[in-house]
């Protein structure tokens, strides 16, 4: 099956999604930005579970198809009422994507608890016309069981929440309906408060929709949103949860969203790629899944680059997860048991990287040369480091001889050590 290619306002709301929000006093406040050390464990972690789940997970047709198809509310709330009944209990749905997390080597994980469609996987008594998984179908809180799954497994706590909702006819037209927007409004401001209030400790918040009719940028609908204010009231409840820049307030990083190739050079400010491993972020049937191998290609790329990956799940109706996603998944996890330490609690450099050739994290005086393509690498001269070369080494084992004079350094695999075999070779090195 081919990747599942989005069109119109879907696609539209990916595009913008990677737009900085420009700094105004609408989007931004000096007060509510993080300090270097409350984002550390953020930029250590490096990787991220995300989990679109949900009524579209039943219908099967992508998180927008309430929207993309016109379904009816009546109808779609049929959907909630009576099809969406996973047989097993939430606390084992979400520790089995918890387990799948950790095992792949994820530090922490972000939950959708509300996307546009406006149905609300916890108990939120600010949902208009009580569309929740506790009041409708299931019967049950999934952001309960998620946030104690999180604990449970020892991973880092994320909440995703949509300010938007599709089924106010205010979102689509605010000046003509504003009563509804500000109702909509008033709900989005209610349930993050139920959010930061009521599940202990949440130390990501990750928005995504503070935009207005699919209409121009987060920015331009903050007239409506006030962001900021939205902000100094989650960050008064969870005082250092990172958040994300989409509910129009620049945020604490950026965000690159789709699964195309990460390129250029190290970017110095925190940031976040996040792509779904099936090529939807809700479950599609026999949809598209990205291989394990691009998967490490993606996350090596990243690091290298100075961000985090945030890789989505998209469990069924049930809350299973495909074969093949976990298939993928765990070719990450193996990888990263083996090489994890080029990667977690590193930053991008000491050299830029050379898109499709190479890159490099370091921690402390340790850098880790990812070579991507050994045989373009030959040809490559890296800027002499600061500090002298103690030791150079692959990380599986084996010395790699390097000679360098005054206008750089050459790198020499030792023969045999291709691409073809280990597709990312790492060469670990000792400045001193
Ligand atoms: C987009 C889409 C959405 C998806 C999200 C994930 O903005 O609207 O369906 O949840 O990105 O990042």
């Amino acid at each position: 099956m081919p990747e599942h290619k989005m069109k119109g306002d879907e696609l539209l709301s990916m595009l913008k999604s990677s737009v900085p929000a420009e700094k105004s006093s609408a989007t931004d406040d000096e007060a509510l930005h993080l300090s270097e050390e409350d984002m550390k464990w953020w930029q250590d972690a490096k990787l991220g579970l995300f989990v679109h789940w949900g009524v579209y997970s039943v219908i099967g047709r992508g998180e927008w198809a309430y929207y993309n198809e016109q379904i009816a509310p009546d109808s779609y709330r049929k959907n909630a009422e009576e099809d969406f009944h996973p047989s097993r209990p939430a606390q084992d749905i979400t520790d089995s994507w918890l387990s799948l997390a950790k095992d792949a080597g994820m530090k922490y994980a972000v939950m959708v608890t509300r996307h546009h469609d406006g149905f609300a996987m916890w108990d939120s008594a600010s949902s208009r016309d009580g569309f929740t998984s506790v009041k409708c179908g299931p019967k049950a809180d999934y952001v309960r069981a998620f946030t104690d799954s999180c604990k449970s497994y020892g991973l880092h706590t994320g909440l995703y929440y949509s300010p938007m909702d599709w089924r106010f006819e205010g979102y689509f037209d605010p000046k003509e309906h504003p009563e509804s927007a500000l109702e909509m409004k008033e709900q989005a401001y209610s349930q993050l408060y139920e959010l930061c209030s009521d599940y202990g400790r949440v130390e990501i918040l990750w928005y995504d929709g503070g935009w207005l009719n699919h209409q121009g940028s987060d920015a331009d609908a903050a007239w409506l949103w006030e962001p900021v204010k939205l902000n100094h009231m989650v960050k008064s409840l969870q005082p250092k949860i990172i958040v994300n820049p989409r509910s129009g307030y620049v945020g604490d990083f950026s965000c690159e969203e789709g699964a195309y190739p990460v390129t250029g050079k190290i970017r110095k400010a925190p940031w976040e790629k996040c792509m779904s491993v099936a090529s939807s972020w809700g479950y599609i049937k026999d949809d598209y899944v990205y291989p394990g191998e691009y998967l490490i290609r993606q996350l090596v790329d990243t690091a290298s680059r100075g961000g985090n990956l945030l890789l989505n799940i998209s469990p069924d109706g049930e809350g299973n997860i495909p074969d093949a996603v976990k298939g993928s998944l765990g070719v990450l996890g193996e990888w990263v048991r083996q090489n994890g330490e080029s990667i977690y609690g590193t930053r991008g450099g000491i050299w830029e990287p050379i898109d499709g050739v190479c890159g490099s994290t370091y921690r402390d005086d340790t850098v880790y040369l990812h070579i991507l393509d050994a045989e373009k690498f030959k040809s490559v001269k890296l800027p002499t480091p600061k500090k002298r070369i103690v030791s150079s080494e692959l990380l599986s084992g084996g010395r790699v001889d390097f000679k360098s004079d005054e206008d750089g350094v050459i790198f020499e695999l030792p023969c045999g050590v291709t691409n073809d075999i280990v597709p990312d070779i790492i060469v670990k090195i000792q400045l001193g």
